[in-house]
């Protein structure tokens, strides 16, 4: 039988570690920035086959961890590899997923993965069967737990059928609510942990972009419509007023902005991705941030002014 998995408060994202956020993240900050978080006691691990065109972030882990593996959990996710011309495929295809899984336990140097997710539903290929290889590497001992990321509530009841799903993976943060309407009620009632991406919104949400940020090309968030025009000028007039809340408090936008994550109703897991050990240390401080009644109900109400926005390319 399969160890029950417990998926910690808090947990590192190292999706920015592999230079996918912005390039020019060297290895020796990434394995800067892990030992940081096993430092501050923020010991589960993201990542995924597809972070690192050559899985650069399974192989950072892999020297950060090395001789620190005790209490350590790490997931990973098959279903994404890249092609000629740095462009992402999606191929749910069993045999695909299990070749994937085979290369990240080398890769990260490790015999089993306490979590595996199906990093998103392939479009031709059904849910079902994407979700009969993970079964596959569950009953083997391969992985511990499976989970489903990016799916959505129809797909996680197909997935369940065939395999048991113990979390799944999502964008949330203050501004990228979309999963309160179903899919955050469904797994909590069917207790399935819910592991929200994105809770500092790429950055965004720690107050250090200006209004005349220019990002190169060499940085992914110019992609993003949260992070143009408009919007981006509306985000940040919302980043202001949470800012002053932060300063009231006196503690960091950044730790402010995860425990009030945290803290939501039905979310299990925050990750947050960071690419040095400062940030690792200033985000670990919202395992010590409450937020008292009166600081969540302005927080809010500056969500609710706000309003809806305009934030993914995928949804
Ligand atoms: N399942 C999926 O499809 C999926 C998709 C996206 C992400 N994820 C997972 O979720 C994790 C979190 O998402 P994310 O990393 O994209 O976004 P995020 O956590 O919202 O933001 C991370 C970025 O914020 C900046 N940052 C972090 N701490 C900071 C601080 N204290 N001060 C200033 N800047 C700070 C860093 O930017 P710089 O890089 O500029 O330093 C970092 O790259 C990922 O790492 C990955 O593990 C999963």
């Amino acid at each position: 039988m399969n160890k029950q998995f417990t998926l910690p408060a808090l947990a590192l994202g190292c999706w920015p570690l592999a230079g996918m956020t912005r390039t020019g993240v060297t290895r020796q900050a990434a394995k800067e920035t892990v030992a940081a978080a096993i430092d501050h006691g923020i010991t589960h691990l993201d990542t995924a086959y597809c972070y690192g065109e050559n899985g650069e972030s399974e192989r950072a882990i892999a020297q950060a961890i090395k001789g620190r593996r005790n209490g350590i959990s790490i997931a990973s996710k098959c279903g994404i590899h890249w092609q000629a011309g740095k462009r992402q495929a999606i191929n749910g295809h069993p045999n695909r997923l299990i070749q994937e899984v085979k290369e990240s336990l080398l890769r990260l140097q490790v015999d089993h993965l306490d979590l595996l997710y199906l990093h998103t539903p392939d479009p031709n290929t059904p849910v079902q069967e994407s979700a009969g290889a993970l079964r596959q590497l569950l009953d083997e001992g391969v992985i511990q737990s499976a989970g489903l990321s990016n799916g959505n509530t129809e797909d996680c009841k197909l997935f369940a059928e065939i395999c048991p799903l113990t979390a799944c993976q999502r964008h949330f943060n203050m501004l990228q609510q979309e999963i309160r309407s179903e899919l955050l009620p469904y797994c909590r009632s069917k207790e399935i942990a819910m592991v929200a991406y994105w809770p500092l919104m790429k950055g965004l949400l720690t107050g250090r972009m200006k209004r005349n940020q220019v990002f190169p090309k060499t940085d992914s968030r110019h992609k993003y419509p949260m992070f143009s025009g408009d919007e981006y000028q509306k985000n940040l007039t919302f980043v202001e007023t949470i800012q002053a809340i932060a300063t009231q408090l006196d503690v960091s936008l950044s730790s402010l902005v995860l425990a009030w994550t945290m803290g939501q109703n039905g979310i299990t897991t925050v990750l947050f991705g960071a690419t040095s050990a400062e940030q690792v240390t200033a985000n670990a401080k919202a395992l010590h941030c409450q937020l008292d009644h009166d600081t969540i109900l302005a927080i809010n109400q500056a969500v609710q002014r706000r309003g809806t926005i305009i934030g993914s390319r995928r949804v």
